[in-house]
């Protein structure tokens, strides 16, 4: 049995090796979620930006662009690949360190899996969100976490898969007007991607 450990104790151990994945998370969605991103913003946030495995995307629509990560490994990786990023090391599951009504975007992808608090990411990004900013986010579908290898170690990050009908519900309950778009495999759901509007 491998052993579950924390988000970044995890992404720290498993840095080095999240390029070998990135292929595995573009086939969640095959590329939708990189179209839903608004034509030009102000200020863009990521909330878990790894090593900016799409960062170039977001710097591209935005003025400026803020990446946030609980993983300081994750960090350096992306500084070393992106270079000229603003980041911030911080865990995001209880609270954003940004100001109220300063961005224009905030994206989440491949983050609320590991979020306990989903309610208080949702609350989280109304606050930060300026009027019509974009809350873009995805959900996955998986029966449990993967099991990670890193040198020696085997592992599994802990991960939660909240279901759809309560991220939606916090969604309403906060104003956010919402779309979902989903991905299937059969019948049953691998992603669903949702851009929500603060009103
Ligand atoms: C699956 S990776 C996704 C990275 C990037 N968004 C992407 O799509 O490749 C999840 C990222 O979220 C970060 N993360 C996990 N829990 C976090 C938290 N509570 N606060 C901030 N970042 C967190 C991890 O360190 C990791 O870099």
């Amino acid at each position: 049995m491998s052993k579950i450990i924390n988000p970044k104790e995890g992404y720290n151990l498993y840095a080095d090796n999240y390029q070998n994945d990135y292929r595995k998370l573009e086939s969640f969605d095959n590329g939708e979620f990189l179209k839903l991103l608004p034509e030009n913003v102000d200020t863009a946030v990521e909330l878990g930006i790894g090593d900016g495995r799409i960062a170039e995307k977001v710097k591209a629509i935005s003025s400026r662009f803020i990446g946030i990560d609980i993983s300081n490994r994750m960090l350096e990786n992306c500084l070393k690949l992106h270079g000229n990023i603003e980041l911030i090391n911080a865990d995001t599951d209880y609270s954003i360190p940004l100001k109220s009504e300063s961005a224009d975007l905030i994206v989440a992808y491949f983050l609320f899996v590991h979020i306990k608090d989903a309610k208080g990411l949702v609350e989280e990004s109304y606050r930060v969100l300026k009027q019509d900013g974009v809350f873009l986010f995805n959900l996955i579908h998986q029966k449990k976490p993967p099991v990670l290898k890193a040198g020696k170690e085997k592992f599994k990050i802990k991960s939660y898969y909240h279901i759809p009908s309560h991220i939606e519900e916090y969604l309403d309950y906060f104003w956010f007007k919402w779309e979902r778009f989903d991905t299937l495999d059969g019948k049953f759901w691998v992603s669903k991607i949702y851009k929500a509007i603060k009103m």
